[in-house]
């Protein structure tokens, strides 16, 4: 019964740190300044991000292989990170590259941190966070409203005090925005009470209300593929907030440990050319505020919510959305699990 219990531990533990094996936004791609290093806590790890000599942005561990100290601290030379203590310098995979202080040092060419693969997309940057049995980054495939010209998007984060969970649960119970933001310009509208239906897909599902659809947030789909976890939902827009159809978020949830992370959202609408300049136009002068305010509702909720509320929460049916989310999420654990067990025993066999 122990070992069951201790099981079970493990994977909650380690799916509130941050479930690994995905590509994970850790900023917006304006944060990071060319020559400025931008430190990162991700699933309770430092880490550090700057853009290289050509642009691309890169991520290691926010440690210096001298004695330590931040690299974050520190400033960008020639594409490299210079460490702010002795100038110890590394590279974007994390090998010694120079050490100033000292003529030929036996630690220059010497492999030192851990790297991470980076992407930018949708106007920010993603990590890959390796797993256990996902060690090598997948190709990066983002959403396609990023990619395929059809849309503007504009990416939001957000840092918020309660575990990335709670974003994943919020996201997949759509019925909450009756009542929570029932205030608001779009979201007043519809009934306020319904059955929650839930089809599976390929990858991931969708869960909407039975009985509304296309009056308010009705339907959430939650993506989960080989390298990332999102959902996408649409909001109905009345003519006065302009062209286009409805209004889509993205969002994604980025652990920085088991309390705290960055919940991303990106606000989308399918629009091109002039209608896109208009778009946006409306979205910075008028729309842009009452989405806060949305969100400051969610966000309020959500961090009022105690961390182990698991323990004695009473789901009814609107919760079959949040329940198969966190089946996918021990899922992905427990395959994490599988693989490092089978590493320790190899490397217990071998010693
Ligand atoms: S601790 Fe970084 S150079 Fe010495
Ligand atoms: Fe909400």
């Amino acid at each position: 019964m122990e070992a069951t219990a201790k099981g079970r531990d493990r994977v909650d533990d380690y799916i509130s740190q941050g479930v690994r094996g995905f590509w994970l936004p850790v900023a917006t791609s304006v944060q990071i300044k060319t020559g400025k290093p931008l430190a990162r806590k991700i699933a309770g790890e430092n880490l550090v991000l700057w853009r290289d000599g050509a642009d691309k942005v890169r991520c290691v561990e926010d440690f210096c292989p001298h004695r330590g100290a931040k690299l974050s601290l520190g400033h960008v030379q020639d594409g490299n990170l210079a460490c702010g203590y002795h100038g110890v310098t590394v590279d974007g995979e994390g090998t010694v590259v120079r050490v100033p202080a000292m003529p030929d040092c036996a630690l220059e060419g010497r492999k030192a941190l851990t790297y991470y693969e980076c992407a930018e997309a949708g106007g920010a940057v993603f990590i890959y966070l390796p797993s256990a049995d996902r060690p090598e980054a997948p190709e990066f495939v983002p959403p396609v409203e990023f990619t395929n010209g059809e849309w503007e998007v504009f990416p939001c984060m957000t840092y918020w005090d309660c575990s990335y969970r709670f974003s994943l649960d919020n996201a997949a119970d759509p019925m909450h925005a009756s009542y929570l933001h029932a205030d608001s310009f779009t979201l007043a509208y519809g009934s306020k009470q319904d059955t929650m239906k839930l089809d599976r897909k390929d990858k991931g599902f969708q869960i909407e209300r039975v009985n509304q659809k296309g009056v308010n947030f009705d339907w959430t789909e939650v993506v989960m593929d080989e390298g990332t976890l999102f959902f996408r939902l649409d909001i109905p827009y009345p003519d006065g907030a302009g062209p286009g159809g409805p209004f889509r978020i993205i969002g994604f949830a980025t652990p920085v440990d088991e309390h705290t992370h960055y919940s991303f959202f990106w606000r989308c609408r399918e629009v091109q050319g002039l209608a896109a300049e208009s778009w946006r136009f409306l979205y910075r002068a008028f729309l842009e505020d009452r989405h806060w305010h949305v969100l400051e509702q969610d966000r309020r909720m959500l961090e009022s919510i105690p961390e182990d509320a698991r323990r004695r929460e009473m789901l009814y049916q609107h919760d079959i959305g949040v329940s198969r989310l966190r089946q996918m999420l021990v899922r992905r654990a427990k395959e994490h699990f599988k693989a490092l067990d089978a590493q320790e025993t190899a490397g217990a066999q071998s010693a």
